[in-house]
């Protein structure tokens, strides 16, 4: 099989936009800190994203509701 790139953790989040016109951002693994990935979700769409070699956080901006292993979270207005 090929070399996945990114290398995947399997560690997944889930997203759903509980309003339109929000932003995800994925930021870089190790020393630097900076935004690599930016995603825009409108009202009711779903992302999944998974945690890799390259990014071990993710910002997001909006009215969201994440599922992950650590629960259900609903970001506040
Ligand atoms: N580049 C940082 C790292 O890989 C990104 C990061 C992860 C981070 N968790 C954090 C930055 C918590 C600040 C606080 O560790």
């Amino acid at each position: 099989m090929d070399e996945i790139l990114g290398g995947g953790t399997g560690e997944y989040i889930v997203v759903r936009a509980e309003e339109d016109g929000v932003s995800i951002f994925g930021l870089t693994r190790g020393r630097d800190t900076r935004f690599h990935h930016t995603e825009k979700l409108d009202k009711g769409e779903i992302y999944i994203a998974e945690f890799t070699e390259m990014t071990s956080a993710m910002k997001i901006k909006g009215k969201v509701t994440v599922f992950c292993r650590h629960g259900v979270v609903k970001s506040s207005e």
